[in-house]
């Protein structure tokens, strides 16, 4: 496993965001955090960045426990729906920002911001700011952001949803097939299921800050562990995706 979580607490003024949550994510794997609003899927993403930290349980990455190592040394790269670009820097400048952080090379920088450029099909926008691109279009440069300083795990919480439902079905596909084509680790937090089957590989269903199940698309839908994942899951529409498929 890349991510486990085990155990995990997290209460915000008595409230319990997060209530025993244990999951693992295999290296390479795309797994989704399907549930309904409030039901903690974001206060999960914050702790395994490092932006919270869990009351109890452990938080490991490859193995390693990392509960108090700053969110800036995990290998982390996160594209967060309200994580705008930088308005007053160019495409190029954005992508290139974690790594000027870094102190990398001139040269290096450039060389890596070319090829992330062509990764997310940009390469002749690169000097347009932010606010002379499409929605879908910032959202790939937020990816490539996140990309730049190779990451070990890529977390995305609802990167796509201000973006109308066409082109948002565009980005979900292109999003599986760049995460593949890259073969990072990655987490994605969405409310929408047929967002959450199409795309990936397991999907950790969460209520009320419980884990309800986890498992493949197919293995929910075959067997709801409880009532809420029955009800929760329409799987009708999951059949119909299939169908397509
Ligand atoms: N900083 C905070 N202070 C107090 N309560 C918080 C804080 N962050 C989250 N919560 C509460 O914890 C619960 C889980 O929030 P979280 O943001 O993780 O839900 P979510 O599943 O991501 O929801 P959504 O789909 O609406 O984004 C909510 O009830 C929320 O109000
Ligand atoms: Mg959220």
């Amino acid at each position: 496993m890349y991510v486990e979580m085990q155990h995990i607490h997290k209460t915000f003024d008595g409230f319990r965001a997060s209530n025993d949550v244990s999951f693992g994510v295999e290296k390479g794997h795309l797994a989704a955090l399907l549930g309904p609003s409030g039901s903690g899927k974001t206060t999960i993403l914050r702790m395994i960045a490092g932006l919270d930290m869990p009351d109890s349980g452990e938080i490991l990455l490859n193995g390693v426990r990392v509960n108090e190592l700053p969110g800036s040394k995990r290998g982390i790269g996160f594209v967060f729906q309200n994580y705008a670009l930088f308005r007053y820097m160019t495409v190029a400048e954005n992508i290139a920002f974690g790594l000027e952080v870094q102190k990398k090379g001139k040269k290096e920088i450039k060389e890596r911001v070319d090829e992330l450029l062509e990764l997310i099909s940009m390469k002749e926008l690169g000097k347009r700011y932010p606010n002379q691109l499409s929605g879908g279009q910032k959202q790939r440069v937020a990816f490539a952001r996140a990309l730049a300083p190779n990451p070990q795990l890529l977390l995305l919480d609802e990167p796509f949803a201000a973006i109308d439902a066409k082109v948002r079905r565009e980005l979900r596909a292109w999003l599986k097939e760049m995460i593949e084509q890259v073969g990072i680790t990655s987490i994605f937090v969405t409310h929408d299921q047929e967002e959450a089957m199409e795309v990936a590989d397991t999907i950790i269903i969460t209520n009320q800050g419980r884990i309800e199940q986890i498992g493949t698309p197919e293995d929910i839908c075959r067997e709801p562990q409880t009532d809420f994942v029955a009800d929760f899951i329409d799987c009708r529409r999951f059949q119909l995706l299939m169908a397509i498929k």
